[in-house]
């Protein structure tokens, strides 16, 4: 079953319960056409009466994701990652646009509903997770507002079931998380998103934190979930690399859209924008830091409460050509890897 839903709908029906996601058909995530606003505070007394300016965080994503799949969400910082993926798991109201998920919709913001289809793990485990509070309570906690009826050895067998899952020997059930590595405690987060079943795990720089082995772990961790549960993921990350291990496609944001996206093997190998491949030329290697002959990124994005008439990144681009600043395109084509760009590095198949 699949449904349109505009989040904020408190007149839909909940969904009947159920332990486990329903079976999906067709898009795991379809977000049409979405916009997430923010009002800026008024400046001054005499501008109090006119109308606010807004920045424009999201301004028109559009995106699939297939069940099971694994989309990397990569850009700036500031290119509305974390507010694209805080509106898909129902955290943040959309100005505009719809998300619509297999089975049952992104309802209100952290409702029981919406929080059975995804569910998030943010990039601090420390300040995620509550210090006073047993990993076992943690988890028990959210095992009792969506599995009522589980109790006993039940719930027991559940929460050592949880711990095995991301790899946690259940003996640290009765620890707090303040005994926990870095890792440990983000393996935590990870085993309370998975309490509900959710058929969507957002994971908003869930790596960004820790240490090197811990991330690697985390990583592969991510990627046995995916084989084993055949839990969707959208992953927003930094680390081009991580993004490249974890997800199958990958979307690349600046300011506010989506301006490449494809087959994450092909974006990252041979990318159509040039802002991609500033990005990639960004990435620390380990000999160099940067890659010989290239520049990274320069110059600043313009302001995302006036965006641009035509293409966003024109002021930065090395190749730009006058229509840039005049013609903005969208992400067209009918192949798995698009761009919006004027002059792609490379051709674009028709
Ligand atoms: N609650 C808010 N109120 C006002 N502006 C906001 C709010 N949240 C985000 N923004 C603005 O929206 C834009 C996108 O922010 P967002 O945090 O989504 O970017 P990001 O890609 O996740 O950045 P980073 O890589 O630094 O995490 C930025 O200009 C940011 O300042
Ligand atoms: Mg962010």
């Amino acid at each position: 079953m699949t449904s349109i839903v505009e989040p904020n709908s408190p007149s839909d029906p909940p969904p009947a319960p159920t332990n486990e996601p329903a079976p999906t058909t067709g898009p795991a995530l379809t977000v049409t056409d979405l916009h997430v606003s923010f009002p800026l505070p008024h400046q001054g007394f005499l501008r109090r009466r006119g109308p606010r300016q807004r920045i424009n965080a999201v301004a028109g994503v559009s995106l699939t994701l297939a069940p099971g799949g694994a989309l990397g969400i990569v850009g700036e910082s500031g290119s509305g990652k974390s507010t694209l993926v805080r509106a898909i798991a129902g955290l943040q109201q959309p100005t505009s646009g719809s998300i619509r998920l297999a089975g049952h919709g992104v309802r209100r913001p952290g409702s029981v509903e919406s929080a059975k289809d995804v569910q998030m793990v943010f990039q601090d485990p420390t300040s995620a997770l509550n210090p006073r509070r047993t990993v076992g309570s943690v988890l028990a906690e959210v095992l009792r507002v969506h599995r009522p009826g589980l109790r006993g050895a039940d719930l027991t067998a559940r929460l050592a079931e949880l711990m095995d899952d991301v790899g946690l020997p259940a003996r640290l059930l009765d620890q707090r998380p303040t005994r926990l590595s870095g890792g440990q405690k983000q393996r935590v987060c990870i085993a309370r998103a998975l309490a509900v079943r959710p058929r969507l795990l957002v994971l908003d720089e869930a790596t960004a934190a820790l240490d090197v082995s811990a991330q690697i772990g985390i990583l592969e961790l991510l990627g046995r979930l995916r084989a084993e549960h055949g839990i969707g993921m959208v992953f927003v990350s930094h680390d081009l690399a991580a993004v490249r291990s974890v997800c199958d496609e990958v979307a690349v944001m600046y300011l506010g859209r989506i301006v490449e996206r494809g087959p994450v093997a092909d974006v990252l190998a041979r990318p159509y924008h040039p802002y991609t491949a500033a990005l990639l030329a960004a990435e620390p290697s380990l000999d160099t830091h940067r890659r010989p002959g290239t520049s990274g990124l320069e110059g600043e994005p313009p302001s995302p409460i006036n965006l641009p008439l035509g293409c966003s990144f024109e002021n930065r681009c090395s190749i730009a050509a006058d229509e840039c600043s005049t013609v903005r395109t969208e992400l067209g084509g009918t192949t798995a890897h698009v761009a919006a760009c004027l002059r792609p590095l490379r051709a674009v198949p028709a």
